[in-house]
């Protein structure tokens, strides 16, 4: 296998220093696996926990009854493992520096003690606006503070927080708010973001509309920009920020107490709600914070993620708060005002480990060197990407120009239902190897499985499907109110393994390499898209009969999302037409959903019982049409002439 022509050991300084060598690793992953009770009993003491825990994993993968809790017996807090314990060792050191989208506004340095109060006061007027334990409250900000103080705010208090990320549209939160239920929903007056700003509460507004009477709205002031107001509906959060007092006592949660649930796409209609409950996310959380970036005491961890996913949970708020480390909200973007600005940031706060995604990795290198080579970027120690595979090239560059060949670069691949890393490399333990996720994590057992028969694949190499044997503490639990659904979709493929979505190869020497969605999601700019999702929002366009939607490869994004549309009788197919339905599903759903390339589809190739043949979609949207494989169960073979001829992408 070619791809493993080059690899890249640790330094020995590395190696010396890290949490975890080559050796440890060995050691601690099989102890991990020979006994996961053992090896979990003694992670659980990581957080700090109200009633301690005596039973470690009880879990159940049989479809039908799966069941996943993780030290159910013990009780704790998120919101004082990020915040109390450490007030009296760390009080006056900075928890979060906000790093604005201006770079000539201040940044702000916020304390554990001031983490503190503000998260106590948004605890309080959330309890004053009738949220209780066990509630459900969704946050639709900007990465400002606020939204840290509003998740560490629900978890005081025991509330469920759903994020919807600010770049979403009114009709998926309002979805988002009455799938949840939710009571309130706390957003701010407008988000700014690469010098342009966002009217986040006339979008509230709108969803609002969608949404029980009874939902209440906390208003963040960011810009001071014009909003409207709905008397006995809406609560001006600075001004009830002055009132509000800055002790609540933390709630004691079950572990298994639902901590947060987080919308993500599936390969079918509605976005699911993944929870996550508290005990266990909390210990996965923060051991992975730790190792897998070697994070130690007094580093400034940066991950450039939005809140709004779970890299932003688990690695901007949960993981490296429960650690007591200084962690960077930024709320701008990697180009604004120009391509330095993410090594202008690492500069100004000394960044130590920083993390981010591979679009954004080939996005800055595709603007040359000089935007890095400007800036000081000597503190780094430990580089991170996530959210798609990273090619060999964005890798080399990540590894030469921003870390200077000096900083190991960890491939972390996980999902928003895993909660932390799965697979990676270790700073101090591994040789990596370009755009390979390497190896397990503690406690994680991956098999690569044969897609068809469901058969183990043994030895190396191997490709198949990836499923995980056995569960971790960091695992999601269930769907919001849809247990079958989980089960559906994550234990029913491959019986006994909880079902990944992803492909994979495991090459000669045993390491990882994450091929792509074997399902019809797409992973965009590193952001996960349900075809399906695409698909009825184009149908639900008055002009539009039929439409079907895959990914395709992009430059920057990974993958584009290429749409096949067939109009309605008698509709013209123009390149006004092509405007307004990209337009229209960025609105249905928002602009990370718009559509890359359209291509108008007099007839969709489809089998005699009608099921849409995606497999030959996705050849033409690949430029691959060479090979189409069998199509002599099709309907009407002569539709592929036509969508070949016509292809957008060549
Ligand atoms: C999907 C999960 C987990 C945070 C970000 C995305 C893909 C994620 C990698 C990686 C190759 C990756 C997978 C996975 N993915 N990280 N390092 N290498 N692929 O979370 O939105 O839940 O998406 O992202 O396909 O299934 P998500």
């Amino acid at each position: 296998m070619s791809q493993t022509a080059k690899t890249y050991p640790p330094s020995a300084e590395m190696a010396a220093s890290a949490h975890v060598d080559a050796a440890k690793y060995d050691a601690m992953y099989a102890a991990s696996i020979a006994d996961p009770d053992a090896f979990w009993k003694e992670q659980g003491a990581r957080v700090d926990w109200m009633t301690p825990f005596t039973q470690v994993k009880d879990v159940d993968y049989t479809l039908g009854s799966v069941k996943i809790n993780w030290y159910a017996d013990g009780t704790l807090n998120a919101s004082a493992n990020c915040i109390d314990r450490h007030l009296e060792k760390r009080g006056d050191q900075t928890a979060i520096i906000f790093e604005p989208d201006n770079p000539e506004e201040d940044a702000q340095h916020i304390t554990y003690k001031e983490l503190h109060a503000k998260t106590c006061k948004m605890a309080n007027i959330l309890k004053d606006l009738g949220v209780t334990r066990g509630d459900r409250v969704v946050i639709y900000l900007p990465m400002i503070p606020e939204a840290a103080y509003a998740m560490l705010a629900c978890a005081r208090i025991g509330a469920i927080h759903s994020i919807v990320f600010a770049g979403f549209s009114p009709d998926a939160l309002a979805a988002r708010v009455n799938g949840s239920e939710a009571k309130v929903v706390i957003t701010a007056d407008h988000a700014p973001r690469g010098g342009r700003s966002t009217p986040l509460k006339t979008n509230a507004d709108q969803a609002l509309l969608h949404c029980d009477d009874s939902v209440k709205c906390l208003v963040v002031k960011r810009t001071g920009g014009q909003t409207t107001w709905v008397d006995g509906r809406d609560f001006d959060y600075n001004a009830l920020v002055e009132g509000a007092s800055a002790d609540c006592a933390p709630e004691a949660m079950g572990a298994e107490d639902p901590l947060f649930i987080l919308y993500t796409s599936g390969s079918t209609g509605q976005p699911k709600g993944v929870v996550h409950t508290t005990g266990g996310y909390m210990v996965y959380a923060s051991m992975t914070h730790e190792i897998t970036f070697d994070y130690k005491d007094g580093d400034v961890f940066w991950c450039t993620a939005d809140v709004g996913w779970v890299t932003g949970h688990s690695y901007i708020v949960y993981g490296p708060l429960a650690n007591g480390a200084t962690t960077i909200m930024f709320e701008g973007v990697p180009t604004f005002p120009d391509a330095s600005r993410f090594w202008q940031v690492c500069e100004k706060h000394k960044v130590n480990q920083f993390y981010t995604a591979p679009t954004a990795i080939r996005a800055l290198m595709g603007k040359g060197d000089d935007f890095v080579k400007k800036a000081d970027l000597s503190s780094l120690r430990v580089l991170g990407t996530v959210g798609e595979p990273i090619n060999p090239e964005a890798w080399n560059w990540y590894n030469d120009v921003v870390g200077g060949g000096r900083c190991p670069i960890v491939d972390t691949w996980w999902q928003t239902e895993t909660g932390g890393h799965l697979m990676t490399p270790l700073p101090g333990a591994h040789a990596m190897k370009p755009g390979s996720a390497m190896k397990p994590f503690f406690g994680i057992q991956p098999v690569v499985l044969e897609p068809t028969s469901a058969e183990q694949l043994e030895g190396n190499p191997v490709e198949g499907v990836l499923c995980i044997a056995d569960s971790w503490p960091g695992q999601m639990r269930t769907i919001w109110g849809d247990h079958e659904r989980f089960e559906k979709t994550y234990f029913s493929d491959y019986p006994g393994y909880y079902f990944t979505g992803d492909g994979c190869k495991r090459d000669e020497d045993g390491d990882y390499w994450i091929t792509g969605r074997v399902d019809d999601v797409i992973n965009v700019s590193g952001h996960r898209m349900g075809t399906a999702e695409v698909e009825s929002a184009l149908v639900a366009h008055a002009k539009v009969a039929e439409a079907a939607v895959v990914g395709y490869p992009h430059e920057i994004k990974g993958q584009g999302i290429y749409c096949y549309v067939t109009l309605m009788g008698g509709e013209e197919p123009t390149d006004e037409l092509r405007l307004e339905l990209r337009n229209w599903v960025r609105t249905e759903i928002g602009p990370i959903a718009s559509p890359d390339l359209i291509q108008w589809a007099p007839g969709l190739p489809k089998t005699r019982s009608g099921k849409i043949m995606r497999r030959i979609l996705r050849k033409i949207a690949e430029n691959d049409h060479s090979t189409l494989g069998d199509t002599s169960t099709l309907a009407d073979p002569s539709v592929v002439d036509d969508l070949i001829e016509n292809r957008m992408n060549r």
